[in-house]
């Protein structure tokens, strides 16, 4: 996607050295485009953990990267098992993290160390090439909803609620629940977004709003109390939100506050769309909330907001007394009754093991 005219991925190869890695520091949105340089693991485990980089399917592909840094440093057997078990455990609940380790690992093991690191940034270029040609088909398979919704509202815009930030910036490029967004704005349609600002680290107003407004997409950032007023009253046509991980039998975890959405949603007739790329999945588990790990953060994140001062400067105030405790679980798990319907890469489903599986033919049995 474009920042003010300049194409953008959200992770890239430095195009000078082409061995370190570049990310949009997303701690520094919208204030400054800040690009980081990542010269070894650690920074890259760093990125992760202090959400520099974030959203499910770019910490998969920022994390591949990592391990092809650590391999041009020691490309021996032993150092890289270490280094990948480090850079799975930055995050617990996105399984892309997991799955995109497993994948170079699997590559790499029946790699001869000699040639590991060129097999490792081959690999790791594939699977971000392949997350934007899959979350530009979700795209596709979403803006059809979006067209549909356009046509029973002639002349008038249609009104998306989405949670978190699920937009390119949580992805390699498109997005995964903004992607049918750009791609029905692309395509004409009248399209506008309620943009939840998603507490504790306001990706919503920081992230989504910033991206829509790039590209833009008309779009108004609401506290994350106001979606169920807003459909009670019929100003939202339809939810779209990302995840971090689905269970085959179709239960979503996503930033906590998504479950509220959906219970608001169904109570209000509102369709509830879950959009995700098959490295989202998580076959070994069925139950999401008996089942998926919920990632606890620091309480500061809670107690604390950082933003702009009006001199112009970042500034952290606190919101809270500074003895009170907080907690702070980073997301939650969404039922699959609660969800419409899954947008993937292979095109819309049910929320539920039948409905993978039709898409996902071959991880039947
Ligand atoms: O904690 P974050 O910001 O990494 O959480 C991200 C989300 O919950 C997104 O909705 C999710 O990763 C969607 S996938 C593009």
């Amino acid at each position: 996607m474009k920042i003010d005219g300049t194409p953008y991925r959200s992770v890239w190869v430095d195009e000078q050295d082409r061995w370190s890695v570049r990310i949009i520091d997303q701690t520094k949105l919208p204030w400054k485009i800040d690009i980081l340089r990542l010269t070894d693991a650690p920074a890259v485990a760093h990125a992760i953990r202090s959400m520099q980089v974030r959203g499910a399917p770019l910490i998969g592909a920022v994390a591949a990267y990592g391990l092809c840094l650590s391999l041009r440093q020691d490309s021996s057997t032993q150092a890289m098992e270490d280094a990948a078990a480090t850079l799975v455990q930055t995050r617990p609940t996105a399984v892309n993290l997991r799955w995109a380790i497993e994948r170079m690992l699997t590559r790499l093991r029946n790699t001869v160390a000699g040639d590991r690191v060129r097999v490792a940034y081959q690999e790791a270029a594939a699977i971000c090439d392949e997350d934007v040609a899959q979350c530009e088909a979700i795209g596709r398979n979403g803006a059809e909803l979006i067209d549909e919704a356009a046509r029973r509202k002639p002349g008038k815009p249609v009104n998306i609620l989405t949670h978190c930030n699920a937009g390119w910036l949580a992805t390699v490029d498109w997005g995964t629940a903004l992607a049918p967004v750009y791609m029905a704005h692309d395509e004409g349609l009248p399209v506008h977004v309620w943009v939840d600002e998603t507490r504790p680290r306001i990706q919503g107003a920081a992230l989504t709003a910033w991206e829509l407004g790039r590209h833009g997409v008309k779009h108004t950032v609401i506290s994350d109390n106001a979606g169920g007023h807003l459909m009670q009253h019929g100003e939202v046509d339809l939810v779209i939100v990302g995840t971090d991980r689905v269970t085959r039998a179709g239960d979503v975890a996503n930033k906590i506050g998504t479950y509220l959405k959906a219970l608001a949603a169904r109570d209000n007739d509102v369709p509830f769309w879950v959009a995700l790329p098959s490295s989202t999945i998580d076959w070994t588990v069925s139950d999401g909330i008996g089942e998926i790990p919920i990632e606890e953060r620091s309480p500061t994140e809670v107690t604390t907001v950082t933003g702009r001062a009006l001199d112009g400067s970042l500034a952290t105030v606190r919101i809270a007394a500074a003895d009170s405790p907080a907690a702070n679980p980073a997301f939650d798990v969404t039922p699959a009754r609660l969800v419409t319907g899954l947008i993937t890469e292979r095109g819309r489903c049910e929320a539920s093991e039948k409905g993978l599986r039709r898409l996902f033919p071959e991880r039947a049995g």
